[in-house]
């Protein structure tokens, strides 16, 4: 269902790379591969990173029809300069015990591939019962880790993207579409 009120494009926003529409299908899509592959698990630990995928792991929990909790884990960022550093902090953990538990980390985006790298190396030394991942965006060309991904929404090119979660400096994180920005510096 398109929202009757689509915020127009903003001067620093190009065009819109995949529309509200697009975006909720693959959603849909996503939520019924997980559940038919957890189907056989009594409960799952949806770990959403912040900021970036809040509203990405809101609306795919929602579809979820295995039994779930809802954690979050907030990692340094980029910030405002739009550069990688490849030095992953983290700012604040999830609450939950993750041992024993069968967890999927929910991203925004892969692009470097060092912050899920850094999650996973992380994650696994507290011994969950499984962990995967999944992004909802994938810039494959600018990986510098190898780092894989269980679910995947699209495949994007190397522009800065924002929308649906994922912002620049803080702005157009609640767009209902992801938009390309024009380059900027
Ligand atoms: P990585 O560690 O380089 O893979 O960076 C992943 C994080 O960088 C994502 O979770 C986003 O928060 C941020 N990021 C990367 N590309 C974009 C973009 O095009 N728009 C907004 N945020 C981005
Ligand atoms: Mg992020």
């Amino acid at each position: 269902m398109t929202s009757l009120t689509i915020p127009p494009l903003k001067d620093d926003l190009i065009r819109v790379l995949i529309d509200a529409d697009t975006i909720q299908r693959k959603v849909s899509e996503l939520a019924r591969q997980i559940t038919e592959d957890y189907k056989d698990v009594d409960k799952l630990v949806v770990v959403g990173v912040l900021k970036g995928s809040f509203i990405f792991a809101a609306d795919l929990c929602r579809q979820l029809g295995v039994d779930h909790s809802v954690d979050f884990i907030a990692l340094s960022s980029y910030g405002s300069t739009a550069r990688t550093t490849g030095n992953v902090r983290l700012i604040m953990d999830v609450r939950e015990n993750l041992a024993g538990k069968h967890v999927l980390i929910v991203e925004d985006i892969l692009d470097s591939g060092h912050t899920l790298d850094y999650l996973k190396r992380n994650f696994k030394t507290r011994k969950p019962a499984s962990l995967k991942t999944i992004a909802l965006l994938n810039k494959q060309d600018r990986r510098e880790v190898d780092v894989t991904l269980d679910y995947m929404g699209f495949d994007i090119p190397d522009v800065w993207v924002v929308g649906y979660g994922l912002d620049y400096a803080e702005r157009y994180r609640t767009l209902p579409y992801i938009a390309e920005m024009k380059p900027v510096g």
